[in-house]
């Protein structure tokens, strides 16, 4: 949902190329967040002006421009202090065009410019009142507005710093925002801000940093003028303001575009204003509230670079996919101990005897998320005896649904940021309930939200369509309901069951993925129709609604995930002989029921692909089409059936010539309701 990206060096000799060349770096690492359009801001060779590029389409035009703009020897002089900054957008507001790309500038003299992800919700109003001020409006965009009230700013108070103007500017804001600000008239600075929508500051220097924490300064002092820095409590760690001999700051939306320069960031909280002045870097609020810690710690990535690279596969989605059978172990690691049969989450752990009172366990997420709780909630109900409800996180909102002090409520997000997710979490904690996180990013404004919480720790995923991570949140709430059943001895037997399961299922993964060729082929048959529709019940009709959701967003096929029990209620109307089915038919609990639909379908004509269990001759009977996975518990078949369904909307879209990680319209962080 568009991704930011600044550079600041200072006293560290870099050419404007490579100084476009990082910032081109960095804007690739975060396209999956869109793919509408891109643009850079940089110093012009003389220092008195900033020079804009934009483009639309993906960073590759814009790299391509670049290249054909910038090659003058003017360009590859070193400088010693300079300021990037660069954008790739998912429109929201003002379609993709070039006008509507990022940056955006003040005045026709670029005074100002700026990069934001998010939505300014009273950007008419802002709009309205700077219009009358005499301020000509470029673009249909809400950011627009933004380097304009700056502009304002400064022509009101002259003397303010540059870090000021943008104070007072966000206090003018309302809505959701990640900004970078870049000036003429503050050559070496940049300002950046956030509100709801995700930025770090990475940093980097040739020797070891001198502190670990950047204190907070607060307000005004009203008699200097000058920040203030409040008395801190903790006399254990030293903190200071960054100040570097040689340092280059990275302002980005998430980790990923810095890793290859840092692995030390700062992540920053709703509010802060993170300014870079004569290479220092300070953090700043407005106000202070009582539970503000008097410092930002400076954390260490735990992340590699191999892990953001696709090696030897053609596209991420492809290599995530065949992550799996580590992914779904790093999970596991540290946490599940086969040989005792124990389970721990760290996170949560403390919370657990406060959970086992809960009234009811809710789940909310959207999307894939979403669906990992559809395909984990029988077994919560089984194995916790709570009520446990499932909601999209938008719908739940909508409703205003009722909560209580003793509901427990998790939110399931990868990228930990979706703002309608984050919203409900935000509704829920007000509402007094327990706020449990389970996602894949440290350091997300979900994770840092709740009150504990769950890392899938299923590593990066880049690709749009997630996969590693449905499978990775899937065992974590598995895990969780082993954890809330360990005292119950009636379901000794059945936990017992699961983690055994639990133990082989890396390796049935394996299994399953061997079936990427056969996969391949069904793909060559199903890639021209027009529809697919997908079938189960029981433990399985998650599958049915992630494959569906998964066919959907990769090759623009219409598909639909359908209940089984569903289907004499009306969806078997659309099945014929042409119509291409696919249906999820395992020997679990529901297995006669998943038969007597399979034998409405055929009855109609229909000729469904299966998926079923290796060597179910009688099963396999009813088609020609199957494909087989190796035996699991009913509660984790989810896991084996979910694969194909990866590996065949994969296959479909790169049949239809589709761009497999960056399907049109989407974005992989998706920060705006
Ligand atoms: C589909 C997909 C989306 C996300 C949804 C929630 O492949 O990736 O449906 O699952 O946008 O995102 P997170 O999990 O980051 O909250």
């Amino acid at each position: 949902m568009c991704g930011i990206f600044a550079y600041l060096n200072y006293l560290t000799p870099k050419s404007r190329q490579e100084v476009l060349d990082l910032l081109v770096t960095g804007l690739k690492r975060l396209e999956y967040r869109g793919y509408d359009s891109t643009g850079v801001a940089i110093d012009s060779p003389d220092n008195k002006n900033i020079v804009m590029v934009k483009r639309t389409g993906k960073v590759k035009v814009l790299e391509d421009a670049i290249q054909e703009l910038f090659s003058g020897s003017e360009y590859s002089d070193p400088v010693m202090t300079h300021v990037g900054i660069a954008h790739t957008r998912w429109a929201t507001h003002g379609v993709p065009c070039e006008r509507n790309s990022h940056p955006h500038r003040s005045d026709d003299t670029n005074a100002f410019v700026v990069v934001h992800n998010g939505i300014i919700t009273n950007y008419n109003d802002v709009k309205t009142f700077l219009a009358k001020r005499g301020y000509e409006f470029e673009s249909d965009t809400d950011t627009e507005v933004f380097a304009k009230l700056v502009h304002h700013l400064w022509k009101k108070h002259p003397n303010y710093s540059f870090r000021e103007l943008v104070e007072q500017a966000i206090l003018q804001v309302e809505g959701a925002f990640a900004i970078a600000v870049k000036s003429k008239y503050f050559p070496g600075e940049c300002v950046a801000s956030r509100r709801s929508s995700p930025l770090l500051v990475g940093i980097k220097t040739k020797t070891r940093l001198a502190t670990d924490h950047i204190p907070i300064l607060y307000g005004k002092d009203v008699d200097s003028g000058k920040p203030q820095v409040l008395p801190r409590s903790d006399s254990t760690s030293e903190f200071m303001p960054l100040e570097e001999k040689e340092v280059e700051y990275f302002f980005a939306s998430d980790a990923s575009a810095v890793i290859e320069h840092t692995n030390r960031v700062i992540y920053l909280e709703d509010d802060d204003v993170a300014a870079v002045r004569d290479g220092t870097l300070s953090i700043h609020r407005l106000k202070k509230s009582l539970d503000d810690p008097h410092a930002r710690e400076i954390t260490t990535l735990k992340m590699e670079i191999q892990q953001i690279m696709k090696g030897n596969y053609d596209y991420f989605m492809q290599k995530e996919i065949f992550e799996q059978p580590d992914s779904v172990v790093n999970t596991m690691r540290g946490r599940v101990r086969f040989d005792g049969n124990a389970i721990v989450l760290g996170g949560i752990k403390d919370y657990i005897p406060e959970i086992k009172r809960c009234r009811r366990l809710m789940l909310i997420g959207c999307g894939t998320s979403y669906h990992s709780a559809v395909a984990t909630r029988q077994l919560l109900e089984e194995l916790t005896e709570l009520p446990v409800m499932v909601e999209l996180a938008s719908d739940f909102l909508d409703r205003n649904t009722p909560i209580f002090r003793d509901d427990v409520c998790f939110f399931i997000s990868q990228s930990g940021e979706t703002a309608d997710t984050l919203m409900a979490l935000r509704y829920c904690k007000q509402r007094g309930a327990l706020i449990v996180g389970i996602t894949n990013t440290v350091g997300s404004s979900i994770c840092r939200e709740s009150h504990c919480g769950v890392h899938i720790n299923a590593g990066p995923e880049i690709g749009v369509a997630s996969t590693k991570a449905y499978t990775s949140q899937f065992i974590s709430l598995v895990m969780f309901a082993l954890v809330m059943s360990e005292d119950r001895l009636s379901l000794q037997t059945r936990r017992l069951e699961i983690l055994q399961a639990l133990s082989k299922l890396a390796d049935q993964i394996r299994e399953v993925l061997k079936l990427d060729s056969k996969v391949q082929e069904l793909a060559k048959d199903l890639y021209q129709h027009k529809s697919l529709l997908i079938m189960g019940r029981g433990y399985n009709f998650a599958t049915c609604l992630e494959g569906a959701l998964k066919v959907k967003e990769l090759t623009y096929m219409h598909s639909e995930g359908i209940m089984a029990g569903e289907l004499k209620h009306g969806p078997l109307a659309l099945v014929d002989d042409s119509m291409p089915v696919l249906m999820i038919v395992l020997r679990d609990p529901v297995y006669v029921k998943c038969m007597n639909a399979l034998q409405q379908v055929t009855s109609r004509k229909g000729c469904p692909v299966i998926i079923c269990e290796e060597g179910d001759e009688e099963t396999k009977a009813f088609s020609s089409r199957h494909l087989e996975i190796p035996r699991t518990v009913d509660c984790l078949q989810g896991i084996l059936t979910v694969i194909p369904m990866q590996l065949l909307s994969y296959h479909i879209a790169v049949l239809r010539g589709c761009d497999v990680d960056c399907p049109r319209n989407l974005a992989k962080s998706v920060t705006v309701e």
